[in-house]
């Protein structure tokens, strides 16, 4: 409903907002993004995550992991540069933008490095591994959650078939309390802003249902909040056109066969149809 501040977010909205390719760029036009992913044990989540990032428009991209993980990730992202011992301190003025989380374990260790992070004046994106119960201090920077119902579950201690029967309310109340986006994603993601508004996204299928793809979503949207001038139509950009790739493949292939690394090749035709 128009009223409450909540909308669709539909086809023109991503047409007029998505960013338009202009002559004089250069790979410094949108910044580093630093991607902060993968451990031994799932090398592929950074790699997947790599993937979002390269072909939704980053310019240059660091990816924090292991030396093991980046021998995986490197043939498969092979523009991206490596950082075996990231520190939070300083990273503002290295990296226009952050996102952490996929493959990455849960540990007192991570969650004293995102603290610290959380300090620093840098966009922060939180998926997977490091989406936890904290306290949000005051920030300047935006902070965007990215949850499938599973997690937001353990975020807010309410259950999970709870949250699918109330996903705008739950998920609005989650991002004005806290001064942060909330991405709660699943069928027709929900996208609530700080502010009390938000948006819903149509796009996307049950061939997305598969592990991986949360984890290109996450370098989407950080590729996305360094090319878009508007942050909220950046978070709803990522999101739509992630769907709108499914929905391609559907076309084709059936759902069945989709992975995440086929984003690969989907991106770069899906962004050419709405640039
Ligand atoms: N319709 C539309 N979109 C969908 C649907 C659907 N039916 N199902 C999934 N999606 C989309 C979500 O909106 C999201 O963008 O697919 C993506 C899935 O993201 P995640 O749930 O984060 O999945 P991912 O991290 O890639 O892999 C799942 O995470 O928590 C672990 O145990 C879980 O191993 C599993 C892994
Ligand atoms: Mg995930």
């Amino acid at each position: 409903r128009q009223d409450s501040g909540w909308r669709v977010w539909r086809d023109e909205d991503v047409r007029k907002t998505l960013p338009k390719p202009t002559g004089n760029t250069h790979k410094g036009t949108f910044g580093t993004n630093l991607l902060i992913a993968g451990s031994d044990e799932m090398p592929g989540s950074a790699a997947l995550a790599a993937i979002g990032a390269l072909r939704f428009g980053t310019g240059k991209l660091t990816i924090a992991t292991t030396k093991h993980a980046s021998t995986i990730i490197g043939p498969l992202a092979p523009e991206a540069t490596f950082s075996f011992d990231v520190k939070s301190a300083g990273i503002a003025d290295q990296y226009l933008s952050v996102a952490i989380g996929p493959g990455l374990n849960p540990d007192d260790e991570l969650e004293t490095f995102i603290k610290d992070l959380l300090d620093q004046p840098v966009a922060i994106i939180l998926d997977a591994g490091a989406l936890s119960q904290r306290k949000y201090n005051d920030r300047q920077a935006p902070v965007i959650i990215t949850p499938h119902p599973g997690e937001f579950s353990r975020l807010t201690g309410k259950r999970s078939v709870e949250i699918q029967k109330n996903r705008i309310s739950f998920a609005s109340q989650y991002a004005v309390e806290n001064g942060l986006m909330v991405v709660l994603k699943g069928k027709y993601t929900v996208i609530a802003y700080p502010d009390g508004t938000g948006v819903i996204n149509l796009t996307g299928n049950r061939a997305l249902s598969k592990g991986g793809t949360g984890d290109t979503l996450t370098g989407m949207l950080l590729a996305s909040i360094g090319t878009h001038q508007s942050i909220k139509a950046a978070v709803a950009n990522a999101v739509f056109i992630h769907g709108a790739c499914a929905n391609d493949w559907v076309k084709e292939n059936g759902d069945q066969a989709l992975s995440a690394h086929d984003f690969d090749r989907l991106l770069p035709k899906i962004c050419r149809h709405y640039s």
